[in-house]
This record gives structure tokens, sequence and C-alpha cells, in this order.
């Protein structure tokens, strides 16, 4: 076995990280610029550090896990969606969301925002928000988040026109309010080995594909699809793409934005 190969197996059984589930290329750039950040010569010598260092194996996990989002990320996807919600509101049930893969919750509450400023009826929406990794979701049921050098919130709360109706702002920080977190629960879920879900009206799962092993993809490509009502809508990330007999089910609405409607069932 390679030294490489010896680090990762090491990571998947010492940490919650799953590496088998991503391409070698980015496990490499990813570790390879911790190795630089803490002078580390070889696989050998970092596998050693990890041993020794738990700031270190925290340090790594964060690297690794691209838990990258922002509110509104790709904003004409938002504004797309105001449609998608306001067709699916004109039906006569509650409205059930999936945020899959929604790292620390930016994505989920940006729907629960979106539905409350679209003038949503007031019949429910419920918005469940899952990701594979537990401490993104602790961060996200906080529902806290800083502004930083490379993360100014309000720039990304911009896409309403009035986002303090739902959240509060202290300083460089802002908590989501009652009324959009409401609207949010969230839960772990592995897109790879859990079971699809029943009935949603509309399944965002954007930017986890890309990071991921090709034969993952198709896993939870079917995962989300088969999670769908006949009718629903699929968002993916916009650099992904479905295979062509997942894509067959669907009518593309908006191929650009990558927005999709089931039209039948598996
Ligand atoms: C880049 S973030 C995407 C967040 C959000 N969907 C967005 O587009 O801004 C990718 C997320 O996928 C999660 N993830 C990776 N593998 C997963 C899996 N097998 N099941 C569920 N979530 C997974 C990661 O923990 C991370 O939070």
């Amino acid at each position: 076995m390679s030294d490489f190969d010896d680090l990762l197996t090491y990571i998947e059984s010492e940490t919650s990280f799953a590496s088998s589930y991503y391409e070698e290329s980015y496990l490499d750039r990813r570790i390879s610029a911790r190795m630089r950040r803490t002078d580390v010569q070889n696989y050998g010598e970092y596998r050693a550090l990890l041993r020794d260092s738990t700031s270190e194996r925290a340090e790594l996990l964060d690297t690794l896990s691209v838990n990258v989002t922002s509110f509104f990320r790709d904003e004409k996807v938002w504004t797309a969606l105001k449609d998608v919600l306001r067709e699916l509101d004109a039906g006569s049930r509650s409205l059930d969301i999936w945020s899959a893969a929604c790292a620390d919750g930016r994505e989920p509450y940006s729907l629960a925002m979106l539905a409350l400023d679209s003038g949503l009826s007031s019949r429910s929406v419920d918005i469940l928000g899952t990701d594979i990794d537990e401490n993104a979701l602790d961060r996200a049921r906080q529902g806290v988040y800083m502004s930083s050098r490379t993360t100014d919130l309000d720039e990304q709360l911009s896409f309403l026109d009035s986002p303090d109706q739902f959240v509060k702002s202290n300083g460089d920080q802002i908590s989501i309010g009652q009324s959009a977190s409401d609207l949010v629960s969230f839960k772990r879920h592995d897109l790879i080995t859990g079971d699809a879900k029943d009935g949603f009206d509309l399944v965002l799962c954007r930017n986890v594909c890309i990071y991921l092993d090709t034969e993952y993809k198709r896993p939870i490509l079917e995962t989300v699809s088969r999670s769908l009502r006949t009718g629903g809508y699929l968002v993916l990330g916009q650099t992904e793409t479905l295979p062509p007999d997942i894509k067959d089910r669907f009518e593309a609405v908006d191929p650009r934005l990558r927005i999709y409607r089931l039209t039948e069932s598996e």
C-alpha cells in the first residue's frame, strides 16, 4: 500500500470523514495544502501528525468536508426559484422541501426566507436540511453566522429587499429569526447510503456531487430523484448534470440553471 493510501485508510478509520467517496485528486490537493501549512514533508509524516494532534485532525476534517456555502448562492437560481415556489403554492397542499447536503444551513434558511418573502400562503412550508457532517448540522441548528474578510453576509442577504425581517444583526454577526427558523428542521442523512425520502415537492442537491468519485454520483442522484413526487422539482449545482437515463424522467424547466421537473417516477 502506498503512503498516500495508508494515510487515506487512516483518515477513514480514525475520523468521521468517508474519504472513499471522494476523488483521489481532490483529496490529494486538500491534504497537500494542509501538509504545506503544517510544514510536513511527506504523507507518512502527516499521518504521524494526525495521530498526535487533535487540532490538526479537526483542521483536516474542515478542509476536506468542503462545507462552503452561502445565502442565496447563485442568485439567478433563486430568482427562478421564486416562480417555482409560487407555482407549487398554487396547488392545494402544504409544501415539503428538502435541502440535501445543506452544509451549515444557509441554503435551507434561504429557502425559508424566500418562501416568506414571496408571500406564500399561510399553509405550512416544511423545509428539511440534511448533511453527512454533524458539526455542520450543529452550526445550522444554531443559525448564527459571522461576516469575515471573505464572507460578506449583508451582500449575500441583499438578494432580498428587506432581509431584516428575517435575521437579527449584531455587528458582524447575524442570527436567523424565528419566522424563518420555524420552517426548517435538520437531520443527519448520508445521500449515498441513506434511504430515499418520499413525496417532496422540491429538492435542492447542489454542489455535493462535484467533489465525489463518479461511482457515488449516481446513487445520490437516484436518492434525490426517488424522493420527489411526480411534478416535483429538482435543482442541482450549476456545474452538475443528470446521467441520461435519470434525465429522461425529468422535464428540463431551466437547463442552464439546472432546474428539472419530475414527469414520471422510476
Ligand atoms: C459544498 S457543500 C454544499 C452546500 C449547499 N448545498 C450549497 O450548494 O451551497 C457540500 C456538502 O455536502 C456534504 N456531503 C458530502 N458528502 C455527503 C453525503 N454522502 N451525504 C450528505 N451530505 C454530504 C458535505 O458535508 C458538505 O456540507
